[in-house]
């Protein structure tokens, strides 16, 4: 793989509630918290090659900036929006000017639990989903982002 593409992390992003992991509703999301879950990524991207840029907001415009810089310095995004999934087209706009990889990712499987879940605004513009799997969605994120730049880079 070219020097330029390992010099650019991969962004990892999580929106709003995700600081809560762990006390917050465990019998859906479990009790990894978001601070295990940052350290479990960061190994395994690290075993790929790649760093990581891991960061939480309860704020759309934060995840909005964070997205828009990615733009220059990512060479993959994945991003668990949180509820903001569901309601954003602010962070769906901001991700459609990506050039690079994009991993929606949800602990829970959304599409088993209330109707206002099923909907999401940004995986029409994601380049794959994973959901379901709890923390692992996030070490599979890892996975796929990966396979995903390197076949880009061969
Ligand atoms: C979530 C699913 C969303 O519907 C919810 O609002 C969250 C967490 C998940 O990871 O399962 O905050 O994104």
């Amino acid at each position: 793989m070219p020097r330029k593409a390992r010099a650019k992390a991969i962004y990892v992003l999580n929106g709003p509630n995700l600081n809560l992991l762990g006390t917050r509703e465990p019998d859906i999301y479990g009790r990894t918290t978001l601070a295990d879950i940052g350290k479990m990524v960061a190994q395994q991207a690290k075993d790929h090659g790649l760093g990581v840029v891991f960061r939480q907001s309860n704020h759309e415009g934060d995840l909005v900036e964070w997205i828009q810089e990615a733009r220059t310095k990512a060479a993959g995004v994945i991003i668990n929006a949180g509820a903001y999934t569901h309601t954003s087209v602010a962070l769906r706009d901001a991700l459609r000017t990506l050039g690079c990889p994009i991993i929606e990712v949800h602990l829970s499987n959304t599409f088993a639990r209330e109707e206002f879940r099923h909907r999401s605004h940004i995986s029409p513009v994601a380049t794959g989903l994973i959901v379901g799997f709890g923390a692992t969605s996030y070490i599979l994120a890892i996975d796929a982002i990966a396979s995903l730049i390197e076949e880009a880079a061969a």
